[in-house]
């Protein structure tokens, strides 16, 4: 049989990211992977972000003479070697020993940038001693000790926020209830230590009980204009929630159904997009999430209007797969993509992204 050695990788751990994501779920225990995959409701809003992306095409421009396509972009003043952060995962030790220690080890190396979760099983502290460069986004809660979380990261170093704007209380989640889901929550305990932070348990009680006081956009705007750092507003869906994330201060806006895990029935994000674009009309930068799985999804997402994205169960399946070394290869496979598919379609720079090269099926 006559082969071309270089055409297709042998030599490696994971040739394409199918491969990791199955070895993550053959590595997690049943209701591990549940969590991981579930949604909430009856995960409508889960398949909705999946369709999205494949209901759309990428329109061919043949004969670009793009053959050197550059991924190299800023978000926030961050330098990105490619359009991609890591989204803010809690619960991360449950996925891997490391959690966002080996992510953000693995952005550092790749040259993209985490967010760092409060809910996660290191602090932030931890994951910025672990990658200086990588951890530069700390994600907070609007609950009441907002102030003393961004104190902490701003400390710490994190050059911006990301505050959940979706979340005033936990999704139903219908596979955790079923497996009677019941995680130990020292997973989630990170920055649940230290003088006037609330206990873990506390937190969760705020999370899933109903009554806990909801913060509103003139709260939030207040808390953040007090903290002193850019913020990003993380679930925004339609143009309404847009302009009212930026009249209350937001530096950018993360088009995001939290990966279907909190309302459901809601809007794909891909679908929100152009609304959401429109009504931002490049005041401040966008990112999207929410069923991002491959290089042609980060394509799509760019075209219609992201200036980056962010993955979730994405960044986690290479976790949970091999640790910093697995979300390293699922970044590498994913920039190969975006780079074969910007030289098929003729795109040179990041900046060349634009809805002309969407179509619909
Ligand atoms: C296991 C898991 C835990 C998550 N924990 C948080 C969290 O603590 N805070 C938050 O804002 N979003 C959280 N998210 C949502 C992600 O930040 C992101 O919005 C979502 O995963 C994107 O969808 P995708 O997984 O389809 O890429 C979590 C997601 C998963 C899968």
């Amino acid at each position: 049989m006559t082969t071309i050695d270089s055409l297709y990788p042998r030599d490696v751990d994971f040739a394409a990211l199918p491969e990791i994501r199955e070895s993550a779920l053959n590595a997690l225990p049943d209701p591990v992977a549940d969590f991981l995959e579930g949604g909430a409701g009856t995960e409508t809003t889960v398949r909705a972000n999946r369709s999205a992306f494949e209901r759309r095409v990428i329109r061919p421009r043949p004969m670009s003479g793009v053959s050197e396509p550059r991924t190299d972009t800023t978000f926030l003043g961050i330098p990105l070697g490619l359009p991609v952060l890591t989204a803010p995962f809690g619960g991360d030790g449950l996925f891997h020993p490391d959690g966002h220690l080996a992510v953000a080890r693995a952005n550092e190396s790749c040259g993209t940038a985490s967010i760092v979760p409060e809910a996660g099983t290191y602090s932030f502290e931890r994951v910025a001693e672990a990658a200086p460069v990588a951890a530069r986004i700390a994600q907070l809660h609007p609950f009441d000790h907002f102030g003393q979380g961004a104190g902490r990261a701003r400390e710490a170093g994190y050059s911006a926020l990301c505050v959940t704007v979706d979340c005033p209380t936990a999704g139903f989640r219908v596979r955790n209830r079923i497996n009677r889901f019941d995680p130990d929550l020292e997973f989630f305990a990170g920055n649940a230590a230290g003088a006037g932070t609330p206990g873990v348990a506390e937190m969760f009680t705020q999370l899933i009980a109903h009554g806990a006081p909801a913060w509103d956009w003139a709260r939030l705007a207040d808390a953040t204009a007090r903290c002193g750092l850019p913020w990003i507003a993380k679930g925004v869906l339609t143009a309404e929630a847009a302009e009212r994330a930026i009249e209350a201060g937001a530096s950018a806006i993360l088009v995001s159904n939290h990966g279907g895990r909190q309302l459901d029935p809601a809007p794909a994000t891909l679908d929100a997009l152009p609304e959401v674009a429109a009504a931002v009309a490049g005041r401040v930068p966008i990112a999207l999430d929410s069923g991002v799985r491959t290089g042609a999804d980060v394509f799509l997402a760019l075209a219609l209007g992201a200036d980056v994205v962010v993955l979730g169960r994405l960044a986690i399946y290479g976790l949970a797969a091999n640790g910093e070394a697995g979300v390293r290869r699922t970044l590498e496979l994913l920039a190969e993509e975006l780079r074969t598919l910007m030289i098929l379609a003729g795109v040179p720079t990041i900046s060349d992204f634009g809805p002309a090269l969407v179509g619909q099926r």
